[in-house]
């Protein structure tokens, strides 16, 4: 068979996503998009467009992530009925902010922009990546299908998210990533040694700021880099963590920063 020549792109346009979808691929089909880079990159860079990337890859992967988070407003508005995203998650989570009812596509780091910081990281076989409340754990996507020589651990307190995102993973066969239930404000829980920590403003400063500085005493025992995005990690770390070096500042249309922690 000739390849290169004739190899073409399978995906150009969004409406090569779209007709995946309308075409139901098979779980063959799948499985190998899921191996090529292209599937990651969203076709253009605006906003709308990266949105919508994201949420064909979500269809064409069977995550049900509407209807798990339907359930969830349902729940909380039924004590709540006047409430919203930034009451609902509290109410329902033991006053851990979950932001249940926010906007699916906001409450996800875009697949396109996770493809781009693994990139960046130029990971190394057998570095694990750690998600700071992952959600549906979509860095795990990724580390199952074009890195199986690293680790993915997401820790997330929402166990349907986490059950979830299993369900996926297991459904394409990902060995290499996991989602666990864990509450990381929780005096209960100690952070695990990784190579890489990925943090999206998870849930209440006082829980970002102990879970930074449990990274900051990891330090001492290998290197690390931290990946933040949204402003109040990037403010707690720039006030009272001086031990975080930047690294790279990455311009997406929500910014992100890459530090490296060391220790003195
Ligand atoms: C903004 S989302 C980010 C999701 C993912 N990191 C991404 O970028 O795609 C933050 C997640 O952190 C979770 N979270 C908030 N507080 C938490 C806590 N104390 N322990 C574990 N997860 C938490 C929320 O439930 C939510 O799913």
């Amino acid at each position: 068979m000739q390849l290169s020549l004739f190899d073409k792109k399978r995906f150009k346009s969004l409406a090569d996503f779209q007709n995946m979808i309308q075409r139901g691929a098979s779980h063959e089909e799948i499985l190998s998009s899921l191996m090529d880079h292209d599937f990651f990159k969203s076709p253009k860079t605006n906003t709308a467009f990266k949105l919508q990337h994201s949420k064909y890859i979500d269809k064409i992967l069977d995550f049900r992530v509407s209807f798990v988070e339907e359930m969830l407003v349902y729940e909380a508005s039924g004590f709540d009925p006047d409430g919203n995203h930034e009451t609902w998650g509290p109410k329902l989570h033991e006053g851990v902010q979950t932001w249940v009812g926010l906007d699916n596509e906001t409450l996800q780091t875009p697949y396109c922009d996770i493809y781009r910081i693994l990139a960046l990281l130029k990971l190394r076989p057998y570095q694990e990546v750690v998600d700071l409340g992952a959600a549906y754990g979509r860095i795990g996507v990724l580390i199952g299908g074009l890195y199986p020589k690293n680790f993915f651990t997401g820790y997330e307190f929402v166990k349907e998210r986490v059950n979830e995102g299993n369900r996926v993973f297991a459904k394409y066969g990902f060995k290499n990533s996991k989602l666990l239930s864990v509450d990381l404000g929780s005096s209960q829980f100690s952070l695990p040694l990784a190579d890489v920590y990925f943090i999206y403003d998870f849930g209440r400063v006082e829980d970002i700021l102990k879970t930074l500085r449990e990274i900051e005493g990891l330090s001492a025992r290998r290197p690390i880099r931290v990946v933040v995005r949204g402003k109040w990690t990037r403010e707690i770390i720039e006030n009272q963590l001086s031990s975080f070096e930047l690294l790279h500042e990455g311009r997406l249309e929500k910014p992100f920063q890459i530090f490296s922690v060391r220790q003195f």
